[in-house]
């Protein structure tokens, strides 16, 4: 078993990973919920058919009462909606304060069963068993949640770190190609933010087979990395800025093709190139490390660069809001391994951009 621990005061948890976990959930979630009777376990329409019986015979094994919420799968069910079903149906199911809620799947499902768990009775338990890639390097360690707006994602949403984070690489077998390999742009990114080592590691596996060799390490690494953040930064005022890396371009190329075309990962993965080249031009990045960047993610099959308007550009760096303050903070290496933050007018950065990409 790995296992990595969140030291936050008063709020420390565990991140376990292991292949087969998904069968011990009761007697993992019974060590951190001693008192809880039943637990509501939030899925999606994807996940729930595939690993919800799984997780609920060990879950009633050690004598919890389980409920199953299980919403579409997708981005569009995280939405105030969704949570407020979610709200009722908690409380038609009977649920306390010393009761607990689990996700079991994606960030979608991660991100809106925390939210709500957050919020239901002023806060219950909350559990994350992440089963994208995505949701287990990056979105179930960290303790956001939130539901998307009208006005944009995860506008409404809150800090609130779960009691045990319970991670199966075996989940990752059913996912879609594409579906992994975006979760696999997240991973790339904390090479290129923190771990030169790992980057090269990484880059020398480019193949799903060859990553999954080595998963629990790539798990345990990018965990280990969020984990420091976090402890570092909870609140996301200074240091966890870094996991921005390639994301303000990424929404750039995710606006581009409104949402459909790209999906995060991949606009992620265009994004860290682009940040990779404006490093270059800023004199702040290395020459070469845009093509090392490039090449890893190529082998990926990730995009290295992605078309956009002047008009998408300027809506992600904020241009197109007058809340928007004159600067940004945009994220960039300073070697492939260390990120630094660099802040700049939001008008330099469109133009540089112009010249650049
Ligand atoms: P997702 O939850 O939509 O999952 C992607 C797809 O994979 C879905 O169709 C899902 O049903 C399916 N799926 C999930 N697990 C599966 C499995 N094991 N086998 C087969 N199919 C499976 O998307 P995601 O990429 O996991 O997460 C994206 C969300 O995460 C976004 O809403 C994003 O805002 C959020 N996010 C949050 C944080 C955070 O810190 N909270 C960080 C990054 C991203
Ligand atoms: N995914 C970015 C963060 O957790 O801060």
């Amino acid at each position: 078993m790995n296992t990595l621990t969140v030291a936050l005061p008063g709020r420390e948890y565990d991140i376990l990973i292991e292949r087969g976990l998904l069968a011990q959930a009761g007697e993992r979630l019974r060590a951190v919920l001693p008192r809880a009777r039943k637990l509501a376990v939030v899925t999606d329409t994807t996940v729930g058919p595939l690993y919800y019986n799984r997780v609920k015979a060990g879950l009633e094994s050690a004598g919890f009462e389980c409920r199953l919420f299980a919403v579409p799968a997708g981005e569009d069910s995280k939405n105030p909606s969704q949570l407020a079903a979610l709200w009722e149906g908690f409380m038609d199911f009977g649920l306390t304060r010393t009761d607990g809620v689990v996700a079991l799947g994606g960030g979608v499902v991660g991100d809106l069963a925390g939210f709500a768990a957050a919020t239901i009775l002023r806060g219950v338990a909350f559990v994350q068993i992440p089963t994208t890639l995505l949701a287990q390097v990056d979105s179930s360690v960290g303790g956001k949640v939130a539901v998307d707006l009208a006005h944009g994602k995860n506008l409404a949403g809150a800090f609130y770190q779960p009691r045990l984070v319970l991670m199966d690489p075996d989940a990752l077998d059913t996912l879609p190609l594409p579906v992994f390999m975006a979760g696999m742009a997240e991973v790339v990114k904390y090479g290129c933010i923190w771990d030169g080592g790992f980057f090269d590691f990484l880059a020398a596996r480019p193949s799903r087979q060859a990553l999954m060799a080595d998963i629990e390490h790539i798990l345990y690494t990018c965990c280990d990395i969020k984990r420091q953040v976090v402890m570092e930064d909870e609140l996301d005022t200074g240091l966890r800025m870094i996991l921005n890396f390639g994301h303000t371009l990424g929404h750039a190329y995710e606006l581009a093709g409104r949402y459909i075309e790209w999906s995060h990962g991949e606009a992620v993965a265009a994004g860290m190139c682009a940040a990779a080249r404006l490093g270059v031009k800023l004199g702040v990045t290395p020459a070469g490390t845009p093509e090392a960047i490039e090449n890893a993610l190529s082998a990926l099959g990730l995009p290295i660069a992605i078309p956009c308007s002047r008009e998408d550009r300027a809506a992600a760096i904020g241009l197109d809001k007058k809340s928007a303050g004159a600067d940004i903070t945009l994220i960039l290496l300073d070697k492939t391994g260390h990120a630094v933050p660099r802040k700049l007018p939001r008008k330099d950065l469109l133009e540089l951009l112009e010249e650049t990409l």
